[in-house]
């Protein structure tokens, strides 16, 4: 019999659950209402580590005040189920008064790799996501971070940090988990009414063909952006916020494609906001 898994909220009752923890530790920070794309992350850490820590944590500085933190669904005692079921051997729940005490004014934020894409259309939202990965990071100690490339800019912004910061633990990235018809998972997928999550394949079916295009020798990133906004734009349930084909390393838009590049977008499907990407090369 494993031992059962350990359930905290406070930093003391942290600090105790990660002292018996055997080594290597791996993290998989959410947001939680846990779906197949989380549990990738958590089968992952499960496979190559010895101990497995889970925070369900939805970031309140992540947020714009316009944004859904009030509406952002949540369902603890399934998402407890769900890792207890995978072997994870702790969890952490901390409340919005242990991540942000009373006077709280100390941030963590990277430059430009945070300027452009998301960065651009949620001012503040990887000043919240460094600040509390950080301090989850300061909190489980973890030898490795489980993260999905379905986040795309959020991986590239969390590599360079731990790099800038010398945080002492590798970033593993895992593959983004879709729906049959190619829908990245993503807990915002619940907000779809039924002729929303049909319309929603559109930013797959415009990044398979920038994707195909690419493969059969397209070179021309605008030409690229171009084939993604049409597809879009013929979506009636679907307005695109951004389209961008951008150089991997450093996010900026690209005119000619030449080494490992990243296909991204934002579309609005009704209200509800998705992203999704493809890498090339
Ligand atoms: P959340 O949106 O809950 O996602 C938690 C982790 O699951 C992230 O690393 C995200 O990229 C990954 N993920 C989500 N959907 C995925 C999919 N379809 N396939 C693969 N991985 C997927 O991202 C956050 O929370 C927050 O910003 C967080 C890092 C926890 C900081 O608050």
């Amino acid at each position: 019999m494993s031992n059962p898994m350990m359930i905290v909220s406070t930093l003391d009752e942290l600090r105790s659950a990660r002292a018996i923890l055997n080594e290597p530790v791996g993290l998989v920070p959410t947001m939680g209402f846990l779906h197949e794309g989380h549990l990738s992350l958590v089968r992952r850490a499960r496979e190559e580590c010895a101990s497995v820590a889970v925070s369900i944590f939805v970031n309140p500085t992540q947020f714009s005040p316009e944004e859904d933190l009030d509406s952002y669904p949540r369902d603890l005692e399934r998402d407890l189920g769900l890792l207890e079921r995978l072997g994870v051997n702790l969890v952490w729940t901390p409340t919005p008064g242990i991540m942000y005490p009373s006077g709280y004014q100390t941030w963590v934020q990277v430059d430009a790799l945070t300027k452009p894409l998301e960065g651009a259309q949620r001012p503040g939202h990887f000043r919240g996501v460094t600040t509390v990965v950080t301090k989850l990071f300061n909190g489980v100690q973890p030898d490795r971070a489980y993260f999905g490339q379905k986040d795309a800019q959020q991986v590239a912004v969390i590599h360079r940090m731990a790099l800038d910061l010398n945080f002492p633990l590798e970033v593993v990235v895992c593959p983004t988990v879709r729906e049959e018809d190619g829908l990245a998972m993503s807990s915002r997928n619940k907000y779809l009414g039924p002729d929303e999550r049909q319309a929603a394949t559109v930013l797959y079916r415009a990044l398979s063909a920038a994707g195909d295009a690419h493969a059969g020798g397209e070179r021309d990133a605008e030409k690229l952006r171009t084939l993604m906004r049409e597809i879009i734009a013929a979506e009636p349930l679907a307005v695109a916020q951004y389209v961008s084909c951008a150089d991997y390393d450093t996010l900026e838009e690209l005119k000619t494609i030449r080494g490992k590049s990243l296909l991204s977008m934002a579309v609005f499907v009704g209200s509800t906001r998705l992203i999704d990407n493809f890498i090339l090369g």
